[in-house]
């Protein structure tokens, strides 16, 4: 089973919205029922990075969902301003060339890498269309040994696949999963989703929750349950 990480860290709170006070305003209805936050691409082009450094500044921690992929320097130099702007998690997809250049702009910093094997959008149609004979398994397979060899500190998968990948990578690899919805939670577009405590069993590390969170009525209670049911799936 999973590392020893203390339950509320094992929340990252998926910032998907607009603008940056409304991302300020979720932050503060938080307080301290969770501790990390996950910025993606649209509050990035909407001034998020300043957004991240105050969260880091103010004790928080930030994973970057940037998914990067460009030639190594790029990627390489990208990764060195992440890693100097204190974020704890920064994704690239899982290509070697990339996974390699991530690492080395990590060196020896506070910032570890997540490698998104394949897109949880793509299907075997997807893959054939862009030029790959593999299936999705065999990709996904094929990519997280990779990311294993390179020194990569995590994947980032759906919840149906951490069980066969703890299996496959043994304990270093840190899971971080998306598509966690606490039982009775609105599904939205998500489809093949597990409960907070269902994704601790399989070996997930991190659960990345956005709507489950944010939509809720009161978001500080919604958090706060689902630490609970993770503590109490650890017992
Ligand atoms: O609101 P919800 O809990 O579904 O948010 C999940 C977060 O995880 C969103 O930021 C979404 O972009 C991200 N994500 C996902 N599925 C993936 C990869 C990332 O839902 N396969």
């Amino acid at each position: 089973m999973s590392r020893e990480i203390p339950a509320r860290d094992r929340v990252i709170v998926a910032l998907d919205l607009s603008d940056v006070e409304a991302a300020e305003k979720a932050v503060w209805a938080l307080g301290d029922s969770v501790n990390f936050y996950k910025i993606g691409y649209e509050l990035v082009m909407a001034g998020g990075l300043h957004l991240a450094e105050d969260l880091v500044h103010s004790g928080k921690k930030v994973f970057l969902d940037m998914k990067l992929h460009d030639i190594g320097n790029t990627v390489m130099h990208a990764t060195k301003r992440a890693a100097k702007l204190g974020a704890t998690f920064l994704t690239v997809h899982a290509f070697p060339q990339t996974m390699r250049a991530a690492v080395e702009g990590r060196g020896d910093s506070n910032l570890d890498i997540l490698a998104v094997t394949v897109l949880t959008s793509w299907d075997d149609g997807d893959l054939k269309d862009a030029g790959y004979a593999a299936t999705v398994p065999e990709l996904v397979a094929r990519r997280a040994a990779q990311a294993e060899a390179i020194g990569i500190d995590g994947l980032v998968c759906s919840p149906a696949e951490a069980k066969d990948l703890r299996q496959r990578l043994g304990a270093k690899m840190m899971l971080v999963t998306p598509g966690i919805r606490p039982a009775g939670a609105a599904k939205g577009d998500q489809k093949r989703t597990m409960t907070p405590s269902e994704a601790i069993k399989a070996g997930v590390d991190y659960m990345v929750i956005g709507r489950p969170i944010l939509a809720a009525e009161d978001p500080k209670a919604s958090a706060e349950a689902i630490v609970t049911e993770i503590e109490n799936a650890r017992k």
